[in-house]
């Protein structure tokens, strides 16, 4: 079985057996598979798609292409994962949060994937910071202080590792099996029993409509489920930045905000988000998550434990004291509104701008620029008025198509219909149209 006969079958739409995915993925974590038999790969999957049952087999086969970790000790440990969206920094809000109150969070992250920022980029704004833990260090450090954030390894997910910078520079992000298998065999190679997935829908998001998202977020379920994992996943509103920054060190300065106490759909999001996963892992009563984790923010409890883990896994913490630590880029570019109403920001044009400005990767494996960034000075859905600042954009070049991407991100319109920031949530009682019998793979 030769990874072209699997590519060949594949673009002719035919049902891959768990054999041949189970080969295809040996032959991409031992280098066997080039990167442009990777991207033949997964271009087929996107426009050809995958069964329900070959996504949950690649999903396994990704989970088993390295070591899977065990726990360090006794106990629960939890896991939350976003499909990707724009200013969605949700996991350094939430595992601080966590792990403050003693929910302990064993963390695989991603970097930038298309026109969406990535945890991994993020924390590497902490000069310093070391996102390649091995197995040992991750699983030690999450006993020690109750939360570690690492990326996956040559010996940890090796396949999502290749696929993954493959896709992000070949148009092959948005397809429901590849990002299942990507997020799901992350979570299934660590050891967290509980864990939330974050599935956005909307402009900004890989999925651009609701339906789509409770498709891939039945099909990540029903794959946790079935490896004995205890999953819900909320769908979620990324029609507009979640957040009032785009860019790492400008996303990483407001997630210290947020932990200071700032509000915003940032903070709101973040926030339901522990109190969910407070109720999964402890049984947690409403009211009293809701009280838990609003002190862990007022206290500064949240804040000291980012300070903590960044400063193990190496990273320079000055940002907690200065946030001229994380700096921003010099060139300055004002966006104003086009009209007087109701303002509409369309996050995909404003992530695909920050993208293009530096912010984010052209080709596989190249340096980001973290000063690059927008921040928004209104927020979707405010009043404003013709010619008013809406975004300030930071950049070291004035690329002028970046620059009128970010600009077209800004529309006025008379009336705005705020979603609400989660539309459903989707547990295990909701998978039954998922055609993947646990049976047939033991
Ligand atoms: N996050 C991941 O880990 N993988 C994807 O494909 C999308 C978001």
């Amino acid at each position: 079985m030769t990874a072209y006969d699997i590519i060949e079958a594949k673009k002719h739409g035919k049902t891959l057996s768990k054999a041949q995915i189970d080969a295809f993925v040996r032959m991409v974590a031992d280098e066997t598979a080039s990167d442009a038999q990777i991207a033949a790969f997964c271009m087929a999957v996107c426009i050809r798609g995958m069964t329900d049952e070959e996504a949950v087999f690649l999903t396994q086969a990704m989970a088993d292409s390295g070591e899977r970790l065990s726990p360090p000790a006794d106990g629960i440990f939890a896991d939350k994962h976003s499909t990707g969206g724009v200013s969605d920094s949700t996991t350094l809000v939430l595992v601080p949060v966590l792990a403050s109150l003693g929910v302990k969070c064993a963390k695989y992250s991603g970097r930038g994937l298309g026109h969406t920022g990535g945890t991994l980029d993020k924390l590497e704004s902490f000069a310093g910071f070391n996102v390649n833990l091995t197995a040992q260090q991750f699983s030690s450090q999450v006993e020690r202080i109750g939360a570690a954030i690492a990326g996956q390894t040559k010996t940890t997910v090796p396949a999502d590792k290749r696929m993954y910078a493959v896709r992000d520079v070949t148009a092959t992000v948005d397809s429901i099996p590849l990002i299942a298998s990507s997020v799901m065999s992350k979570k299934l190679a660590s050891f967290a029993q509980v864990i939330l997935l974050d599935v956005k829908y909307g402009d900004g998001a890989f999925m651009k409509t609701a339906r789509a998202a409770e498709q891939l977020a039945r099909l990540m379920v029903a794959a946790g489920t079935a490896a004995g994992r205890q999953v819900e996943a909320a769908v979620t509103d990324m029609s507009a930045p979640l957040g009032d920054a785009i860019g790492c060190n400008a996303e990483v300065r407001e997630v210290i905000e947020v932990l200071r106490g700032k509000r915003n759909n940032l903070s709101r999001l973040s926030l339901l988000h522990c109190e969910r996963i407070l109720r999964m892992a402890q049984g947690t009563e409403e009211k009293r998550a809701k009280t838990l984790v609003q002190e862990a923010i007022d206290s500064g409890a949240a804040l000291e434990k980012f300070r903590q883990i960044v400063s193990a896994q190496g990273g320079d913490t000055a940002a907690f004291d200065d946030a001229e630590a994380l700096p921003l880029a010099p060139e300055r570019v004002i966006l104003r509104a086009p009209g007087a109403g109701k303002l509409h920001i369309h996050a995909q044009a404003l992530g695909k701008a920050c993208a293009q400005l530096g912010g984010g990767r052209q080709r596989e494996g190249e340096d980001i620029d973290h000063t690059v960034g927008i921040l928004l000075k209104r927020r979707a859905g405010d009043s404003v008025a013709q010619g008013e600042e809406v975004a300030e954009v930071f950049c070291r070049e004035r690329r002028q198509e970046a620059l009128d991407l970010a600009q077209s991100a800004f529309e006025v319109r008379h009336s705005y219909r705020a979603r609400p920031l989660v539309h459903c949530i989707i547990s295990k009682e909701d998978i039954s149209d998922v055609r993947y019998q646990k049976k047939d793979n033991g």
